[in-house]
């Protein structure tokens, strides 16, 4: 990866500055936060967030941020600098992968074909209904699925595909017959296509009257529902500085047909924060546009607290009169629409709107209440002059003095900020944890040592042919033993141990925790000592818990003696 130059391709993703040392700093793309923590080396060419602890190198951060698997990444980076793929381990898998994809790309021209032909007759007649076009059905690549039960399977099979690898694709199922019969049957076919423009899944929406309403690819090689959103390959391209997040296919062809160009959906799941932090690197405004009813107005809730937590600004539509965007535009029409934009709420207004729904603010002991969940929403808004204005309209509503309200959402607010400093402090221990949950020490003395061993280790890789060094299954830290293994035994056969070298190895948690290994200080005058003063750390640990173990044995010989 020597032509990826880590400072050169984060560069693309986070505005670097602020030298300190040989360090850059900006702020990082994987948390929220106001102040840079994530900084970047170029010497080590590894990059390290001290805030939310994620780190390694150039090609964890391309998995991470491109939401990619390890080949992935790397063919990501090789297209990058323009170079050969170098030779791969995973290759297979890489291979999959794309022959998945041209599987994919090859189903969705299919049932675009059947749109124009004597089986697609029903998904026209339905798209005339539903106000679909032509046009817009060639901009989303609309297609029809036979109502038959082998008609995919058929065609893919005389291209030159396998029956496995249209099951594996999602595209087949296994009937109790043992045969093959088509997932998608008589369905307006939705093609799901990431930013790159792959075609990586399908959504069906029933035509008849038989099965669920909408039918989604399965989870393969290169699908996953939750970290796709419909649409985002058109709408990463509008001008109008927002994403438009609504419910149902249905209602995004709808809003496109319509002139909104940057409407998304999730695919039939709630918004996860996978996805909002997609839409995040496209567009700092979301736009809300749910169902109007119940499970709409809860799910717009959470979104936006998903949605908050990566600082994006977000606004809710509020369509009365109308369940869904859909129905609004036919309706009312496009301009209608527009309106209902341009007067959306932010999301405090919003908020604070569903509060005040659920209080009669006429009655003295209601309007109590009230002002209790407003406190709480506005102790808890980032910025000083929102929780002013705020606090100013609903003391004028509520008529109560907005001094007296400023000043009780100023004491809430501290005493939140000190409840979370408290919890952040109250464990000393925590400062030796790794920041993974999943792979907390259970023994932080002598995983002290451990890490200390793997970081010279790295730093003199010489070091691996000494005599007496432990197994990894003397070390206290199952973690820690298999990142030391694998430096060990690279180190033995002359591989490289670099971050990304190790990527294909370790888990991004395991990379992420080497990381900050090596960033704490060790110094190499002594190595040799520094190195057997850590073995022996190690050993003691594990003296001393044989020990323990042959005490309490002798404690059971003497009580059998007793009896
Ligand atoms: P809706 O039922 O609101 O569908 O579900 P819609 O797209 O608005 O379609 P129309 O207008 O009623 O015809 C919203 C989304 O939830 C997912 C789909 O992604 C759908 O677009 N969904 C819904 C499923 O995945 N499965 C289902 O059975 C229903
Ligand atoms: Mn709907």
């Amino acid at each position: 990866m020597a032509r990826n130059d880590i400072v050169d391709v984060v560069s693309g993703y986070v505005r670097l500055g602020k030298r300190s040392g040989s360090n850059m700093f900006g702020l990082c793309p994987f948390h929220s936060e106001k102040t840079p923590s994530f900084s970047v080396s170029p010497d080590k060419q590894i990059y390290h967030c001290f805030g939310c602890g994620k780190g390694g190198g150039v090609i964890n951060f391309i998995m991470e941020i491109e939401n990619l698997s390890f080949p992935e990444a790397v063919a990501f980076l090789a297209r990058r600098a323009n170079m050969a793929l170098p030779e791969q381990e995973n290759d297979r898998e890489s291979k999959k992968r794309s022959r998945m994809l041209a599987l994919n790309r090859d189903a969705a021209r299919f049932f675009y074909e059947q749109l124009s032909s004597p089986a697609g007759q029903r998904a026209r007649a339905y798209m005339d209904k539903r106000g679909i076009g032509k046009a817009t059905a060639t901009n989303f690549g609309l297609g029809a699925a036979p109502d038959e039960w082998g008609a995919l399977d058929r065609a893919m099979r005389a291209k030159g595909y396998t029956s496995e690898e249209l099951f594996e694709a999602g595209l087949i199922k296994k009937g109790r017959n043992g045969g093959w019969y088509d997932t998608f049957r008589d369905r307006l076919m939705f093609p799901v296509i990431d930013v790159r423009g792959n075609v990586i899944g399908f959504s069906g929406r029933l035509l008849g009257e038989d099965g669920p309403k909408y039918l989604n690819s399965p989870d393969t090689l290169v699908f996953n529902k939750g970290s796709n959103l419909f649409a985002l390959n058109l709408a990463k391209k509008s001008k109008s500085g927002y994403i438009l997040l609504s419910e149902g296919n249905i209602d995004v062809v709808s809003l496109h047909q319509a002139g909104f160009d940057s409407a998304v959906a999730s695919l039939g799941t709630s918004l996860t924060a996978e996805q909002a932090r997609l839409i995040s690197r496209f567009t700092g405004e979301v736009i809300i546009a749910y169902d109007n009813d119940g499970a709409g107005q809860k799910a717009a809730q959470r979104a936006i607290g998903i949605l908050e937590k990566l600082d994006l600004k977000v606004r809710v539509l509020q369509m009365s009169g109308a369940k869904d965007p859909d129905e609004y535009i036919q309706l009312r029409g496009p301009e209608a629409f527009r309106q209902l934009i341009e007067g959306s709420e932010n999301q405090v207004e919003y908020r604070l709107g569903v509060i005040a729904a659920k209080y009669d603010l006429g009655v003295d002991a209601q309007k109590v209440d009230y002002l209790r969940e407003c406190e709480d929403l506005l102790a808890r808004l980032p910025n000083a002059a929102e929780r002013e204005v705020y606090c100013r309209r609903v003391a004028s509503q509520t008529g109560i003095s907005p001094e007296v309200l400023i000043g009780e959402v100023k004491s809430r607010r501290s005493r939140l900020l000190r409840r979370t400093a408290a919890t952040e402090r109250s464990s000393p221990e925590r400062q030796s944890q790794p920041v993974e949950r999943q792979l907390r020490y259970d023994d932080p003395a002598s995983a002290v040592a451990e890490e200390g061993l793997i970081r010279l280790l790295y730093l003199d890789g010489s070091l691996a042919a000494v005599a007496g060094l432990p197994d990894a299954a003397e070390f206290s830290s199952p973690a820690l033993g298999h990142i030391y293994g694998v430096v060990r035994r690279r180190l033995g056969e002359h591989r490289s141990v670099s971050a990304d070298a190790l990527g294909g190895e370790l888990s991004a948690e395991e990379v992420s925790l080497l990381v900050r290994i090596l960033q704490k200080p060790e110094t190499l005058s002594n190595s040799k000592r520094a190195m057997e003063d850590y073995i022996n750390r190690i050993r003691q640990r594990r003296r001393a818990q044989s020990d323990s173990g042959d005490l309490m044995q002798l404690l059971e010989e003497r009580r059998k003696e007793l009896k």
